[in-house]
């Protein structure tokens, strides 16, 4: 049976980005694989601490040294069959639980060599699911596609298989906007695109967590 692993890099756990995961780990379910969704603000772990250990030579390559709460999590993406990530954007960025994430992952199995760039044992399929605050128009002003395009490349190479992403634009972030100073908003706009448009995106991510079984 394949095995498909989701990691939410949001601290909130029944966010707009753990939605999204879960619609694609039904779709993933649906299509016959075993699923598991990662809560990283669950987790106590650092980013990559630069020892370097991955890159010995007399060590066996792809293999984190920290020995943390992420360590067994690192070992099941090896052994899935593909990866979902999905990140809200903090300061036009994946948030710094997911950067961290990915430094764990991708750096430990990637050697400084032009012949072998990637030491990861198999392809892993892989998507990101991005989830912010901001509408499309805004993406495409800042260059947000840009910047994750780097994220996605680098997961492609060293994770040696195609990857997806989804953009879920102008979440609705806060249960009552009534409690909170967000004048920027507006908030009925922000009721309606959620009812209206984020159940397409939740389709989606089913489409996506389906295709990647
Ligand atoms: C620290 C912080 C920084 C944020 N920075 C941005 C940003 O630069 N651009 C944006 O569009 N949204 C930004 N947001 C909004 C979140 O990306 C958005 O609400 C997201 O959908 C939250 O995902 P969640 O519901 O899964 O937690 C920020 C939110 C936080 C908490």
């Amino acid at each position: 049976m394949k095995k498909i692993i989701a990691v939410n890099g949001s601290p909130r756990r029944n966010g707009n980005t753990a939605e999204l995961l879960r619609h694609a780990l039904r779709g993933a379910a649906e299509a016959g694989a075993e699923t598991e969704l990662v809560n990283l603000y669950s987790l106590k772990f650092t980013g990559c601490l630069s020892c370097f250990y991955c890159k010995r030579k007399d060590v066996p390559h792809g293999v984190c040294a920290l020995k943390d709460d992420l360590a067994p999590v690192l070992q099941r993406v090896k052994e899935a069959d593909a990866l979902i990530m999905g990140a809200p954007i903090y300061f036009m960025n994946l948030s710094a639980g997911m950067v961290a994430f990915i430094e764990r992952l991708l750096f430990s199995n990637y050697i400084y060599s032009d012949e072998i760039p990637s030491v990861f044992p198999k392809p892993l399929p892989s998507a990101f699911f991005y989830t912010m605050n901001m509408t499309e128009a805004h993406v495409e002003q800042f260059g947000l596609r840009e910047k994750m395009a780097f994220y996605e490349g680098s997961a492609a190479r060293i994770l040696k298989a195609e990857t997806r992403s989804l953009y879920a634009y102008n979440t609705y972030q806060f249960s009552d906007y009534s409690k909170y100073e967000s004048l920027i908003f507006n908030e009925p706009e922000k009721a309606a695109y959620r009812k209206e448009v984020f159940p397409k995106q939740c389709e989606e991510a089913y489409n996506i967590g389906k295709a990647l079984v």
